[in-house]
């Protein structure tokens, strides 16, 4: 089976995009091939976090991982910063790197062009680098990702060809695979924004999977929309309603004309509790098995057993990356 790898930055309570925009696509493909899905918390570094809340983050994205349906048993699950060999990838792959190309990436970019370049942590710069190691890692050929890290994956394919050709054939160049739809859920207080997990506080925008479904309801049920009270897919012209129907047709698999076959009549007040109808039955789901994972020892035992299989791959890896280079194996 072909290797596939992914993961999830530890960075905020996971929302509703996170499962949309990944996870549920992790699961679909554990199946088909040999999957490799770990925690990011090295790279939640990049932002200075409170300890308990990274320590308690880093078990809520491997619970939740499992949660929503990777087994153990098909998919290596492991927590980054337990294999140095990443951080270490990361800083020969930041070797080759230059200064221009990430520059380039666009989470760099929008710091910079907000502010003053004199205090942006070099972390972030350097992100990308990091990320680019936990693909080449293990030779993962596909790697599944919501559209805003679609730049980081080119990064990889430019920096594992750079590599092969200075150095001989060394990486396998992955590919990003992308979901037709709900590859961007957009933030339901202003659609024009990607739902992101890193707002902290009360975040209108954000359905977060942990969130009670008295909230998701009432959240759901707020999200802005235009007021033309037509249930129809234009991105350009309804963002909103479209990003509805994105969460409503990913969580029913019904097309865009079906839906609004189905509300041609209803108005959004029916539509909108229709669609907290289908998150809150997911994600009822999803939290009965994260309480049932999170305590006990179950996903201590999980992340080590995953991390010494990654760790087998990744070792030999950094050795022949050491070798290609000419440093002492
Ligand atoms: P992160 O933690 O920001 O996001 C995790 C995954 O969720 C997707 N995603 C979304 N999809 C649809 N709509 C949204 N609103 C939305 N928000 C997030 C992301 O695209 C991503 O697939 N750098 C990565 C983590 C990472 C990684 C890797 C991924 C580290 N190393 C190696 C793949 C391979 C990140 O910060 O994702």
């Amino acid at each position: 089976m072909e290797l596939m790898l992914s993961a999830i930055k530890p960075t905020g309570d996971l929302t509703l995009g996170n499962y949309i925009g990944a996870i549920k696509n992790f699961v679909k493909l554990q199946d088909d091939y040999n999957l490799f899905v770990f925690v990011a918390d090295l790279h939640a570094l990049t932002v200075r976090n409170n300890k308990e809340d990274l320590n308690r983050w880093i078990k809520e994205v491997a619970a939740i991982y499992i949660a929503c349906g990777l087994d153990p048993n098909k998919a290596t699950i492991f927590n980054q910063s337990d294999l140095p060999q990443h951080a270490y990838l990361g800083y020969i792959l930041t070797c080759e790197s230059y200064m221009g190309e990430l520059s380039r990436m666009t989470q760099f970019k929008d710091k910079s062009a907000r502010g003053n370049n004199e205090s942006i942590g070099v972390g972030l710069f350097i992100y990308p680098t990091l990320m680019a190691a936990d693909i080449l890692l293990y030779d993962a050929k596909y790697v599944p990702v919501g559209e805003d890290q679609t730049q980081h994956v080119e990064l990889t394919r430019d920096l594992a060809s750079r590599f092969n050709h200075y150095y001989g054939e060394t990486f396998v160049i992955p590919k990003a695979i992308v979901a037709e739809k709900g590859a961007r859920i957009m933030a339901l207080d202003d659609p024009l924004k990607k739902m992101s997990k890193s707002e902290l506080g009360d975040n209108k925008g954000s359905i977060r999977l942990l969130d009670d479904v008295k909230t998701i309801r009432k959240k759901i049920m707020s999200a802005v929309t235009d007021s033309d009270n037509l249930v129809k897919y234009d991105i350009e012209n309804k963002p909103g309603i479209s990003n509805l129907m994105t969460i409503y047709s990913s969580l029913t698999n019904k097309s865009y004309d079906e839906i609004e076959d189905e509300f041609r009549d209803g108005g959004y007040g029916n539509f909108k509790k229709a669609v907290a109808d289908v998150v809150v039955e997911e994600v009822s789901k999803i939290q009965v098995k994260f309480n049932e994972i999170i305590k006990g020892d179950y996903l201590d035992k999980v992340l080590k057993e995953g991390a010494l299989k990654a760790g087998a791959i990744a070792s030999k890896k950094i050795d022949e990356v050491k070798r290609k280079l000419g440093l002492i194996i």
